[in-house]
């Protein structure tokens, strides 16, 4: 057990997808994406913490480290190689670093990459924690770890993300942009009963689900959403339901986040909500997600929620504890909770005890040595 039976593939093969010796079933394959900027950063130290959280916990794993990214792109003008989707089904979970490159128009690797990788592993659930941890420092004033634990659900392969729309007389002074936004019975009601699931499983003293939309003006589509929820709702008569219009959640968030427990919304406004529930919990620095196909064969992807951070690439100043974060959920959804458990506590007492804050350079520690402090408080 351990390092030398977990197989660290640090380095790409010479073919990047090259695919993996065949290797018994009780070793957790991943695939990682470190991307671009900082992102092989933050994954080395989320890497240096899997290794470390194996051998103690006692399980075999194996990284396949891909070049998928920026570089790549500019290289061979793919996002996705061919084939890569099919590597990646053979895993048992993907970690992905960050993507974003200087010298790459916005959207292409965005689109190309993660919301293409989202959507044809139809990761349908889009899981953002918001816990503040000890230690962190909130910019809402008097509150603490008590008031700040609560999760947001976001819907992942629908909603505006789709790419429906279109221009007529585009360039021209009466140019009309279309952008549609697509929801389908299928998707907000799988949404909607894991994240019922979800609730019941967290059983939370709240045991709470709140319905985030904007029923009074999309009258069509989160109609469809509403109707649904209250559909649903009648298999869960143990858990709470509630519904925040997306602007009165944004309020709440703020004023009383010690109300929610959980929230289940639509892609849009997920998106929108989690920037805001990274920044009550701390910052890009500590906010990790998982995207997840929770059916069976499904692979699903974690992420740190922070992008690639060029300007600090190389200087050992970004923060990996979202990477550490995100490590963390990729072990408690595949079948190794004691190790996520492990790794929680470890980074609750380096955030608690010796990190000074979780901005880039400005941690007391530098990249590497913070993750050295959570390897350490693993024991
Ligand atoms: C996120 C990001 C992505 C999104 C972008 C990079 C496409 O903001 O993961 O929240 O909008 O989903
Ligand atoms: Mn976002």
């Amino acid at each position: 057990m351990g390092v030398e039976a977990g197989k660290l593939r640090r380095n790409a093969p010479q073919h990047p997808l090259e695919t993996t010796v065949t290797m018994a079933d009780s070793i957790l394959k991943i695939a990682a994406i470190p991307g671009d900027g900082t992102g092989p950063e933050v994954t080395s130290e989320a890497v240096k913490v899997l290794a470390a959280v194996a051998l103690i916990e006692g399980f075999d794993f194996d990284v396949e480290t891909l070049d998928w990214g920026g570089d790549r792109y500019l290289k061979t003008g793919e996002t996705i190689p061919e084939g890569g989707l099919d590597l990646l089904r053979t895993k048992d979970a993907i970690f992905l670093g960050a993507i974003g490159h200087p010298q790459v128009a916005p959207g292409v690797l965005e689109k190309g990459l993660l919301l293409d990788l989202r959507f044809k592993l139809d990761q349908y659930i889009n899981l953002r924690p918001v816990k503040l941890l000890p230690g962190v420092e909130t910019p809402l004033a008097g509150r603490g770890p008590a008031d700040i634990d609560f999760v947001v659900v976001r819907e992942n392969t629908e909603d505006l993300y789709c790419g429906v729309g279109g221009f007529l007389k585009k360039g021209t002074p009466d140019e009309v942009a279309v952008q549609q936004a697509v929801y389908t019975r299928k998707g907000c009601e799988r949404c909607i009963r894991w994240a019922f699931d979800f609730t019941r499983k967290r059983n939370s003293p709240k045991k709470t689900l709140t319905l985030v939309a904007k029923t009074n003006v999309l009258t069509f589509g989160h109609d469809l959403w509403w109707r649904t929820f209250q559909e649903v709702a009648k298999d869960y008569p143990d858990v709470k339901t509630d519904y925040n219009h997306v602007d009165a959640c944004c309020m709440w968030m703020v004023k009383n986040p010690d109300a929610y427990d959980v929230i289940v919304t639509t892609n849009m406004f997920g998106d929108i909500i989690t920037d805001l529930g990274g920044i009550l919990q701390g910052g890009m620095g500590v906010a990790a997600g998982g995207n997840l196909n929770p059916d069976a064969g499904g692979v699903s992807m974690f992420e740190p929620m922070g992008g690639s951070a060029p300007k600090y690439t190389g200087t050992d100043q970004i923060n990996p504890i979202a990477a550490i974060n995100a490590m963390a959920m990729l072990l408690e959804h595949s079948g190794q909770p004691a190790s996520a458990a492990r790794i929680d506590r470890a980074v609750a007492q380096v955030t608690g005890t010796k990190m000074k804050s979780q901005a880039a350079g400005k941690m007391g520690y530098g990249t590497k040595a913070v993750g050295d402090l959570v390897v350490s408080a693993l024991r």
